[in-house]
């Protein structure tokens, strides 16, 4: 009766890694009970979570090498295997709420999230035009969400003016609001072997060092017309998720990465903590901290743990 935080499994959102081949499911070595899936798994497992009470799916393409060009034109191919698949999971289950990856390092032979220019620098005003194309197909096909996860500047606002002038003034955007250059992504770039080439990504994402700046970005993709605001990593940044849910009345989301994930089955496997405790403390404190939504590979423990 006094306990102050409740988590229900109807606000998770369960990241699911898709690969081309549409009989595959390779398991993800260094994120335990995860695989890269073809479709036929990917639609099994929509299926099984939404028994479980779980509504939110992201996708991320898992993109074989020979598709990976300096401007990711495979990205907004209209025919690729993501926006095929984005079709056959709205078909089959339109009663989930399906949310899309939008940046380049999936499809980029640079590993970067933007466009690298010859001097090895991200062009922001480049790449969002090719954001755009990517947001424009996985629109048309039929994504609730759309969810740039590249941190350039201004891409909001360029989206959803794209969007709207073409029609799609439904489709949402929850922004990676406040996306930290962190350390803990590793698992997650081996899963989709998207790790940047060259240099690091701390051009464009945040500096772990900041508070402040969070506000300047929630503000900008506010404005821009964001309609959900997010913040990535989730456990080192739980001041960041309250300071999001008091300064905006817009829902707040947080990615519980895949490092996060990754330490949890570690220790528990050797051992030395209780797996389904620690997850249970992890995920409640991010709720407490002001997350609405929580985007987080244990999705299905969880409201297995609920039911
Ligand atoms: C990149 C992207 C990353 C994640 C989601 N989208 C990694 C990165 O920025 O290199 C990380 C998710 C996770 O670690 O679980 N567009």
């Amino acid at each position: 009766m006094v306990r102050e935080t409740q988590l229900d499994a109807g606000q998770l959102i369960y990241p699911l890694f898709l690969l081309e081949d549409d009989r595959a499911n390779n398991p993800i070595l260094s994120l335990p009970g995860q695989a890269q899936l073809g479709l036929q798994d990917v639609l099994s497992e929509i299926e099984t979570s939404l028994q479980l009470g779980i509504t939110g799916f992201v996708l991320f393409p898992a993109v074989d090498s020979k598709h990976k060009t300096k401007n990711a034109s495979y990205s907004y191919d209209p025919e690729n295997f993501y926006t095929r698949a984005i079709r056959a999971i709205k078909q089959r289950f339109p009663e989930c709420s399906l949310m899309s990856d939008v940046a380049m390092d999936p499809y980029s032979s640079d590993g970067h999230d933007g466009f690298v220019d010859d001097h090895g620098k991200i062009d922001n005003d480049k790449t969002l035009p090719i954001l755009a194309n990517m947001a424009l197909a996985q629109a048309d096909a039929g994504i609730d969400i759309l969810g740039p996860s590249d941190m350039m500047d201004g891409r909001v606002g360029y989206l959803r003016q794209e969007l709207d002038a073409a029609g799609y003034t439904e489709t949402s955007i929850m922004s990676y609001t406040a996306k930290y250059a962190s350390a803990f992504y590793g698992p997650f770039r081996d899963a989709l072997d998207s790790a940047p080439k060259g240099g690091d990504k701390k051009t464009y994402q945040m500096d772990p060092a900041n508070r402040k700046e969070a506000l300047r970005e929630a503000m900008l993709d506010e404005e821009e017309g964001a309609d959900i605001l997010m913040v990535k990593p989730a456990l080192c940044y739980l001041d960041i998720i309250s300071d999001l849910r008091s300064y905006s009345h817009l829902p707040v989301a947080a990615y519980n990465v895949s490092g996060e994930y990754a330490m949890v089955k570690a220790a528990a496997a050797k051992g030395w903590i209780n797996e389904t405790a620690a997850m249970e403390e992890m995920l409640l404190s991010i709720r407490r901290a002001g997350a609405d939504i929580i985007l987080t590979y244990f999705a299905k423990d969880y409201a297995r743990l609920k039911k």
